[in-house]
């Protein structure tokens, strides 16, 4: 480490902002993510005079994803944590500028395989509605191409998603055959916007050349026929949005890492609020906020609330519970 990881002294321990603890805390949650995101956030951690500057943000514009995006997207490059820092001293005005603009609204296609594996158990031909879209790239799974596990490859389009699997029984046959579509988000971005697709590939840390990659694939892929995101919120925009999707198709409400977002009031509410529209409900998200599994730390596949996977935050590992 090309830094001192000694814990800070007592008097600085009283002292210390939350900021510290946010982004020690993300030393162990990037980790398995992003070595670079690591060292940077350890960097930071022990870093008094970058801390100054991110305790000038609102709290949630300190979110280590955030700045070190923010970062990527302005140009900074993928050196150790020395030089990262004199490159955040010398850029801080932009970097402060685009921190309180952008947010973190990462379009990880990896999840399309857990979600494929989900939409093989609904009959379709289906209606499709995914909450927190972000550009929408998770709503076209049948475009791309899967191999789960050892089983031959499933599709023709790009990009191909790997997803190791320990039960044959969770591979799907077929791509799910959806006729209508629709992403929401608070702030929907298009794949077909070239400063969004730049932003979402900052989004991408800078030692992942493998998932930038896909998401390049992925957004010349959505660019063919960019899906529709519309601006709303998940849980008070979602009647507005399935009364759009036509009555004969099976309505499947979709949400990849997003219920997380939401209040705990809100995030109660969903699966109901779901249900009383008639549509089933497939979910992607940590352990015991949308199905009753108690998994700390693990994400979970579930349809209706029933988690039948446990898997890998990107959706690249889906194991059996
Ligand atoms: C982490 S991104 C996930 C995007 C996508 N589901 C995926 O897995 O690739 C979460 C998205 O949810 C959106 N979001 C957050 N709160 C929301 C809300 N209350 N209603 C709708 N979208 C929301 C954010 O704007 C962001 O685009």
């Amino acid at each position: 480490m090309p830094f001192d990881t000694q814990p800070r002294g007592a008097a600085a321990q009283e002292s210390r902002s939350p900021t510290v603890d946010w982004y020690e805390r993300a030393t162990r949650e990037l980790a398995g993510h992003s070595a670079l995101h690591v060292a940077w956030a350890a960097g930071v951690a022990q870093d008094d005079d970058i801390l100054a500057l991110l305790d000038r943000l609102p709290r949630d514009r300190r979110q280590p994803s955030l700045i070190f995006s923010v970062a990527t997207w302005l140009g900074a490059a993928a050196t150790a944590y020395p030089q990262f820092r004199t490159w955040l001293l010398e850029h801080w005005p932009e970097v402060e500028s685009a921190a309180r603009q952008r947010r973190t609204q990462t379009n990880e296609v990896g999840r399309c395989a857990p979600l494929v594996a989900a939409l093989a158990r609904v009959p379709g031909p289906l209606a499709l509605v995914e909450v927190g879209a972000s550009a929408g790239l998770c709503a076209i799974p049948e475009r791309y191409s899967y191999r789960f596990g050892d089983a031959p490859r499933l599709g023709s389009g790009a990009p191909e998603i790997v997803c190791a699997v320990d039960d044959p029984a969770l591979v799907p046959s077929t791509l799910p055959d959806i006729r209508w579509r629709l992403g929401l988000d608070l702030h929907p971005l298009s794949a077909a916007d070239d400063p969004d697709a730049a932003w979402l590939e900052a989004l991408v840390p800078l030692d992942r050349p493998d998932r930038r990659e896909r998401l390049r694939a992925a957004l010349a892929t959505a660019r063919q026929d960019p899906p529709r995101v519309v601006a709303g919120d998940a849980l008070a925009g979602l009647a507005a949005a399935v009364a759009e999707a036509p009555s004969d198709l099976t309505l499947v409400v979709v949400s990849l890492g997003t219920l997380v977002y939401l209040t705990p009031e809100a995030r109660a509410a969903f699966p109901g609020a779901v249900r009383d529209l008639g549509a089933r409900l497939v979910t992607l998200e940590q352990s015991g906020i949308a199905d009753d599994t108690a998994l700390p730390g693990r994400f979970v596949l579930a349809l209706d609330g029933e988690a039948f996977a446990e898997a890998s935050p990107h959706g690249d590992r889906l194991s059996a519970l």
